[in-house]
């Protein structure tokens, strides 16, 4: 087997003539006079047959040891065959076994199998053609959204991961040991970042974040990814807009790179490109005015929206909505008040259509560090812990905007996942942190 490797891909592109392959048993069936094998790799699968009469003999009877998810080299002729998936055939001269796999394969039929079981053997279920076609997708929106960030002029920057102070309240701390003290995972970049636009004026990071969510939802997990930018100079209308064009611009890549993955989950390509901006806009109050008229709902002014509400408005959109102006006072420290309306903050939730839920949180900074003080000591928090944190309004203070996309959520909507857990490879909840 002198030849270089080619991938499944590129196999079916040539469609004729010698080709070698190396990948993993996704199906065999073993005959007295054929095996049949359906090679896998990153790529796709490939039909390959080998005969008795093509390859000597003992490469025939190590041939029918194959199992599922033996990883093998084959080589051979490549044949048009319509029954074949993808339409071709290899008919192999050569086999070689790099290693048999022990049988059964623990996930033998995946459809008959439940969620949780798959997630037990998450290890291997990874290998699966939905996973794959999944992390394809996940990788394209990482890129996107360095790609947006970058072509943009904005830096990358890295934030710390142990803290030592809550951003999005001390309810959902994970605490750790920290030598002889106590640290926290971070929740979100936001408090380090407002630092670094000092220097470096429009930054972002992909970044893990942790919270200790109580929630058994299918759009929490305790452990994920948030993808944070922080302007310096930003109002909040190019907030809004800024994201709304994060959100197209990854749909555009995904929809450019992995139209086969998506069709792969199910999902509807026309449908996605259908989500174009400017998204519609409506304020907090707004909703609750539209939830009483559209949905008989009647929420108190001044309660935050619950999934069931933020679902109840979602039926009505196929694209992402803004909500912004939610009320002040349940609302994190650093949200300042809109001087037009003081009862409600400069902030923004993106919701996803079909009901993905907050996409995204945003908002404008407050630069009012005596509100700020205020709004800690009301949530019960020790306000001069933020010291740090105020000197960024002491010295050189300019107005400044960012927001958080939850990474999963995006990928979670984009192909159409019933959970969450199978936006990320190895999902941690609050019930899972294994394998
Ligand atoms: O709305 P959040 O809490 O906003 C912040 O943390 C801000 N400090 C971000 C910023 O302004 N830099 O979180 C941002 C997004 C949410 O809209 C949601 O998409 C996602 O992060 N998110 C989660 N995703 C999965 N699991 C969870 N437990 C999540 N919590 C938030
Ligand atoms: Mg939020």
């Amino acid at each position: 087997m002198a030849e270089k490797f080619v991938s499944v891909k590129e196999a079916l592109a040539k469609g004729k003539g010698k080709a070698q392959l190396r990948g993993w048993a996704h199906r065999v069936r073993t005959f007295n006079d054929k095996v049949f094998v359906v090679l896998r790799d990153h790529t796709g699968v490939l039909q390959c047959v080998i005969k008795p009469e093509q390859v000597p003999e003992k490469v025939f009877q190590e041939s029918r040891k194959l199992s599922q998810e033996s990883s093998f080299t084959i080589s051979g002729e490549l044949k048009k065959d319509e029954r074949a998936p993808g339409g071709f055939e290899l008919q192999a001269t050569e086999f070689v076994m790099v290693q048999r796999a022990e049988a059964p394969f623990p996930i033998a039929k995946a459809e008959a199998e439940s969620p949780e079981f798959l997630l037990d053997q998450r290890h291997l279920w990874l290998r699966s053609r939905k996973m794959t076609a999944i992390m394809k997708v996940r990788s394209t929106v990482l890129e996107a959204i360095r790609d947006f960030f970058r072509k943009d002029g904005y830096a990358e920057w890295s934030p710390p991961i142990f803290t030592p102070v809550a951003c999005e309240g001390a309810t959902t701390l994970f605490e750790v040991k920290y030598f002889e003290d106590t640290a926290y995972l971070t929740q979100s970049w936001q408090l380090y970042a407002e630092a670094g636009i000092f220097g470096l004026e429009k930054i972002f990071t992909i970044s893990p974040c942790f919270r200790a969510e109580r929630s058994r939802t299918s759009r929490h997990l305790a452990e994920f990814w948030m993808a944070e930018a922080e302007t310096a100079w930003q109002d909040f209308p190019a907030l809004q807009k800024q994201t709304e064009d994060l959100i197209c611009f990854i749909i555009t890549s995904v929809i450019d790179k992995n139209t086969e993955e998506l069709t792969e989950l199910g999902q509807d390509i026309a449908k996605l490109k259908k989500v174009k901006a400017p998204f519609t806009r409506m304020t907090y109050t707004a909703v609750l005015k539209f939830l009483k008229d559209k949905e008989k709902l009647d929420i108190p002014w001044g309660k935050d929206l619950r999934t069931v509400e933020e679902e109840a408005l979602m039926k009505h959109f196929t694209t992402p909505v803004i909500v912004t102006n939610y009320p002040k006072e349940i609302m994190a420290f650093y949200k300042p008040a809109d001087p037009k309306d003081k009862k409600t903050a400069l902030c923004m939730d993106m919701l996803a259509p079909e009901g993905y839920g907050e996409i995204i949180g945003g908002s404008l900074r407050d630069l009012d560090i005596k509100a700020m003080q205020k709004a800690l000591k009301d949530a019960g928090e020790h306000a001069d812990h933020y010291d740090w944190y105020f000197d960024s309004r002491k010295y050189g203070s300019v107005p400044h905007a960012g927001f958080g996309m939850g990474v999963e959520r995006i990928i979670a909507w984009l192909c159409k996942l019933d959970n969450i857990k199978d936006a990320i490879p190895f999902p941690r909840t609050m019930l899972r942190k294994t394998p």
